[in-house]
């Protein structure tokens, strides 16, 4: 086994250490968990990803032999819409920056890299050619706008793949449409969370699960779990202020009661 695939096997962090990625040391963790796990079910794959910064999330896959083709797509905005209420505000968000990071990358082939500026209303999806086995979506962080970013993906790649998205705890509502909508299709997928806010969605054949870390991280879901509930507690904190609490006392008087039967 080579060097790059003993350090990705091992879930090695420092794979990420050329290129800041907005994710916790848990996420990098489940990247890499995925990564080998397609690795192991493909000869060869492409990935697709949605929402690149400056290419933290892409550096593992670069350098990664296996991977074959990777495609980047990114809007480039300086302020995007996110669920939390506030827009996000991105400095210098350019696809020359990110290039620029990721030729610091040890072993990395950006022969293998197609970068598209935009969001995937304006993509003919015949431009994403070999379909994509691994997608991820981790560009608006918006309900509606992720809704759109699995459409394409879901047009675009293999029909054995997986499709993982970042902050699940911010675009939960979407993922409970997607997951909705599948069982209702009849579908074969597999979908669960992994640490600390990734979650995958299995479709048709692609049992990333039964990989040995991945195991691992389902068997041990409190991470996540607990993780996304204390992330959700600034809302409960506000909503348990006066005068909501109040108006929750009052109203439990006025209906007699506020036990659910
Ligand atoms: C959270 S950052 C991505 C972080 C990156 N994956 C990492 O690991 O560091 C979100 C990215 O999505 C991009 N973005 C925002 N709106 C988008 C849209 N509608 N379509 C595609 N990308 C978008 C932003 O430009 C930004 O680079």
């Amino acid at each position: 086994m080579d060097n790059f695939r003993q350090r990705i096997e091992g879930l090695d962090l420092s794979l990420f250490d050329k290129v800041h990625s907005q994710t916790s040391p848990n996420d990098k963790r489940s990247f890499l968990a995925i990564e080998a796990a397609t690795g192991e079910l493909t000869d060869g794959f492409t990935y697709l990803e949605i929402g690149s910064y400056l290419g933290g999330s892409l550096q593992p896959y670069v350098a990664d032999g296996r991977c074959g083709r990777i495609f980047s797509i990114d809007l480039r905005p300086k302020e995007s819409a996110d669920d939390r209420g506030v827009s996000q505000i991105y400095h210098d968000n350019t696809t020359a920056r990110m290039l620029e990071n990721l030729r610091g990358v040890d072993g990395a082939d950006l022969s293998k890299l197609t970068c598209i500026d935009a969001d995937v209303k304006d993509i003919d999806p015949s431009r994403i050619d070999p379909a994509p086995e691994l997608c991820l979506i981790d560009g608006e962080h918006t309900d509606e706008a992720t809704w759109r970013d699995y459409k394409f993906c879901r047009e675009v790649m293999a029909s054995n793949g997986a499709i993982v998205f970042h902050d699940a705890m911010i675009i939960y509502n979407c993922l409970d449409r997607i997951v909705t909508e599948l069982a209702s299709e009849g579908v074969k997928f597999r979908a669960y969370n992994l640490p600390d806010v990734v979650f995958v969605v299995e479709i048709g054949d692609f049992p990333l699960h039964r990989s040995q870390s991945i195991t691992d991280m389902l068997t041990n879901n409190h991470v996540g779990y607990l993780h996304s509930l204390k992330f959700t507690d600034q809302y409960r904190r506000f909503a348990n202020r006066w005068p909501f609490t109040a108006i929750r006392q009052v109203k439990a008087r006025f209906t007699g009661s506020n036990v659910t039967k």
